[in-house]
């Protein structure tokens, strides 16, 4: 999460009123609080329902900008899952924690400091050298909200293929989550990054061009190619 998203802690803000309840309402905790709402309002719009007013640092609401990360515990189940606040709907006996650690990377690097495409893979073991010794304990694949392959992202990483990798978290929204799961510190939503920024950065080519060589690929666009006879070109320019 970059340093301008603000983490909502419900804990310093102050209840404004008592909303009245209707049949349809659900109960639920949101960091240790009790709230009542309908069960068609996210987690973020059951606070302001329940009179917790916005405050600065209101995220996308969108599931977008990874900010209203939330721990959950949904009613006689044990397990906790990490989902986004403003995409997962109130319900009956939920228990809610906003997430409030602070997770930054410890990995830092220029891209305009690789000087070609063929350092890539070198410069990568030495900026994360913990992505080899990925567990594969799925850490990061529980804690994702989006659900992403983190691990396998992580692994294609390692084993160089970046496109390939950067491909995997398309959908991330550097909520951090999977951070916070990985025992080996890998960061892997950052080996995510990296390896976008590496392929745009080295192997970007216009996307329409892409685009009308796959169509060209499958067949779907026809090119008619003449060939030109250029000895006769040249005669014909020779006798004008
Ligand atoms: S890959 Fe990590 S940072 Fe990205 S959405 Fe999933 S948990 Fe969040
Ligand atoms: S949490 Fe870390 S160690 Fe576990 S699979 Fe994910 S990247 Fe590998
Ligand atoms: S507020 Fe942006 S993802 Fe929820």
């Amino acid at each position: 999460m970059s340093s301008d998203q603000t983490i909502i802690n419900i804990d310093s803000i102050e209840k404004k009123s008592d909303s009245k309840q209707s049949k349809s309402d659900v109960t639920l905790t949101i960091n240790a609080k009790e709230i009542t709402a309908p069960a068609t309002l996210s987690v973020i719009q059951a606070l302001w329902h329940a009179g917790y007013p916005r405050v600065k640092g209101v995220g996308c609401l969108d599931g977008v900008c990874g900010s209203c990360r939330v721990m959950v515990r949904r009613a006689d189940e044990s397990e906790l899952t990490m989902e986004l606040g403003c995409q997962l709907l109130v319900e009956e006996g939920m228990s809610v924690f906003f997430s409030v650690f602070d997770t930054p990377s410890r990995h830092s690097y220029k891209l305009s400091e690789i000087d070609t495409s063929w350092d890539v893979q070198t410069e990568f073991h030495r900026i994360f050298p913990e992505a080899e010794q990925c567990r594969h304990c799925n850490g990061c694949n529980k804690a994702c909200p989006k659900g992403i392959d983190v691990e396998g992202g992580v692994d294609l990483a390692v084993k160089g293929r970046f496109r390939e990798a950067g491909e995997k978290f398309i959908d991330c929204v550097m909520c951090n989550l999977c951070m916070t799961g990985c025992p080996e510190y890998i960061d892997p939503n950052h080996v995510g990054l990296f390896s976008r920024r590496v392929t745009g950065y080295f192997h970007t080519r216009p996307s329409n061009l892409i685009n009308q060589l796959e169509a060209i690929r499958t067949g779907e666009l026809s090119v008619v190619t003449h060939a030109v006879d250029t000895q006769s070109s040249d005669l014909e320019e020779g006798q004008s």
